[in-house]
């Protein structure tokens, strides 16, 4: 496995990679790998392809009051976990190799599906992600991108640029990978203390009422939302932020849930901000 660094390199090595005939598939993370990515690198590794991780807390799809400087960066378990998984290359470049001269004065901006949800609590957010991704994947070309179905919107959002921006790349969607008890797998869940751990199993379990009950013939996405609502009060250290039920595609919220449709939801656990989702 090779670790590089650079742009120059990346781009030597996906040269390298091309001439022996193979093919690429790209892992974008910010590092903190866990049980999730390793599902993403598993996919990866399905396609037939060299399988490149991308590590890069990428300080643009933070806001200001967000959680940059105390992300977890955990390099050397994130090693340990890539051999595991049989990866070929991690690019895990520098600030100054992504944002030469500290910044950008280009952005990619996707435009219909970035402004709700995520997009309007988190203003900039997407346009960070969209420029970042689409770096990536002009350094390692690859021919499949795997994201987890853990950030519906992003992998949305990212599904949409792709298309517009006329990239050869097939974005594979994998589903989200939860603890025994059903909180889903993700860095920041080791922000949470033990007590706050126990009560982030609401996020789960809001969205598993919400299923019951369209199992059981509730359609109404008020109705479903309400109890999603009433759920996530039930736990003392929980705050909603935000709970929908949105068409797949366009992210835009439903007056009668059909199968297919997605609940999404965003809380904050004492200090930490979840989201979740499922799709019904
Ligand atoms: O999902 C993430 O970890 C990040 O948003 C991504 C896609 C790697 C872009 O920085």
């Amino acid at each position: 496995m090779k670790v590089i660094r650079s742009a120059a390199e990346m781009h030597e090595a996906v040269a390298a990679v091309k001439r022996a005939g193979r093919r690429i598939a790209l892992v974008p993370t910010m590092g903190a790998l866990h049980e999730g990515h390793a599902a993403l690198l598993r996919k990866a590794r399905e396609q037939n392809a060299a399988v490149i991780v991308s590590i890069y807390v990428n300080p643009t799809q933070f806001g200001p009051n967000e959680d940059l400087s105390r992300y977890p960066r955990t390099f050397d378990a994130d090693l340990t976990l890539c051999i595991r998984e049989s990866v070929d290359v991690i690019f895990a470049p520098t600030d100054a190799e992504m944002y030469p001269g500290g910044q950008t004065t280009a952005w990619v901006e996707e435009q219909a599906l970035a402004k709700r949800l995520e997009g309007e609590r988190r203003p900039g957010h997407f346009r960070g992600v969209c420029t970042i991704v689409a770096k990536l994947f002009n350094l390692t070309e690859p021919h499949v991108a795997v994201f987890g179905q853990k950030d519906f919107q992003q992998l949305k959002v990212i599904e949409r640029m792709t298309r517009d921006l006329s990239y050869p790349i097939q974005i594979v969607p994998v589903p989200t990978v939860r603890e025994p008890d059903g909180l889903a797998l993700s860095s920041r869940n080791q922000y949470l203390s033990a007590e706050e751990r126990a009560q982030a199993v609401v996020l789960y379990r809001a969205l598993g009422i919400a299923q019951d009950l369209f199992n059981g013939g509730e359609h109404n996405a008020h109705r479903l939302q309400t109890a999603m609502q009433r759920t996530i009060q039930l736990a003392p250290a929980a705050r909603l932020d935000y709970v929908e039920i949105v068409e797949s595609e366009t992210l835009l919220p439903v007056h009668e849930a059909k199968a297919g449709n997605v609940a999404l939801l965003a809380v904050h656990i004492g200090k930490t901000r979840l989201i979740d989702n499922l799709i019904l």
